[in-house]
């Protein structure tokens, strides 16, 4: 039997998620749910933005969705983001995030890419500290081991989807210790794996310049955490914005789906926001956590029946729930 841990988060987050579970139910008439609380929200009830019983929930299913949780940008005592804590507590270590065209909604065909995005270390370590004399300090972690275990992803990743071309992205010119590290653990990885032909490197700036010129010449793109957030937001773009994005945290044996959107508080309770990220990022709970392809491709296959069909994504104040009637229609 499989089991999912349900979290819906805050703002949007309860309302997209309730259509991938539904999906999920569809396709794994079995699949038995559990819920969890995390966020901002649960912060203020509890005074924890992760309660022990939803890491023992995580730990216990093994796959998870996640909605969004609202973060405040300046500090408050006891508080940090819920979905850092959950990635770093169950050792998520890789984040997925595949960008490709689909009907109606891209601004172009043909792009079919993958960001992987080290999930653990880098800049959100969260080491920030004041100086005494004017300095804010962050602290910037790269090692060995993180960087090999997302390269091994990468060569698993690889392997599916036959690449063609794997690029990795960092800034090694200015960060030779980091970003060396990063590069050439990846590269050993990739070589020992059989991969070495089709890497290459991009400079970040350069890479996100080619992402807006010539997104179609990606294939695989691996980089670190802070660079790999800002180049899938930049990305998806391309298949239609944050409403359509999805992402996969990934660690040994358990995964937490979760579209690459936030709590949205603009929109939060009217009705707008997109699931197609939170199906979407389902599909890939189906594809890489439970190995069944087959089941992902009908969900995705859904989607883009839909779109072709709907012409559109906007339904104004009744968007979440045409394009949830839409999809799980065409689920067959
Ligand atoms: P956001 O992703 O929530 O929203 C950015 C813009 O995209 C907004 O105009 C929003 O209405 C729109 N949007 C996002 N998802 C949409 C959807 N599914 N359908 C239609 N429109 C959608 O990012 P923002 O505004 O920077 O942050 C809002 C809150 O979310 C903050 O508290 C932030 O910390 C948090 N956040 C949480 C994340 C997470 O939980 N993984 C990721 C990013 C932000
Ligand atoms: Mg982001």
């Amino acid at each position: 039997m499989k089991r999912l841990c349900v979290i819906a988060g805050d703002g949007i987050g309860a309302e997209v998620v309730p259509v991938a579970v539904d999906a999920l139910r569809r396709l794994l008439p079995d699949l038995a749910t559990e819920s969890a609380e995390a966020g901002w929200g649960c912060f203020e009830r509890s005074g924890s933005a992760v309660p022990e019983a939803t890491l023992t929930s995580m730990r216990a299913c093994g796959a998870g969705i996640f909605g969004a949780v609202s973060s405040p940008s300046h500090a408050v005592a006891g508080y940090r983001s819920a979905i850092l804590t959950l990635r770093q507590q169950l050792s998520l270590h890789c984040n997925l995030r595949p960008i490709r065209s689909w009907p109606v909604i891209s601004p172009r065909p043909h792009i079919d890419m993958i960001i992987l995005r080290e999930n653990s270390e880098g800049l959100y370590i969260g080491r920030e500290r004041m100086d005494g004399e004017g300095r804010a300090i962050a602290e910037r972690q790269i090692t060995r081991k993180a960087s090999e275990k997302l390269a091994q992803r990468l060569a698993e990743v690889a392997a599916l989807r036959n690449a063609r071309r794997i690029t990795l992205v960092h800034k090694a010119n200015v960060l030779p210790l980091t970003c060396g590290l990063f590069r050439d653990s990846a590269r050993q990885v990739l070589a020992e794996a059989g991969w070495s032909e089709c890497v290459d490197e991009r400079l970040v700036d350069v890479a996100a310049l080619q992402l807006v010129e010539s997104p179609e010449r990606f294939d695989l793109i691996a980089t670190t955490n802070l660079f790999g957030d800002i180049l899938s937001d930049l990305a998806c773009h391309w298949s239609g914005g944050l409403g359509t994005a999805p992402s996969l945290n990934w660690g040994d044996g358990i995964a937490l789906a979760e579209p690459v959107h936030g709590s949205a508080p603009d929109i939060a309770g009217t009705g707008r926001a997109n699931p197609l990220a939170a199906l979407l990022s389902a599909a890939l709970l189906l594809r890489y956590y439970w190995h069944l392809p087959a089941l992902a491709d009908r969900l995705e296959s859904a989607v883009a029946n839909f779109l072709q069909d709907a012409g559109t994504v906007d339904f104004g104040d009744r968007t979440t729930r045409t394009i949830a009637d839409g999809v799980l229609a065409r689920l067959g």
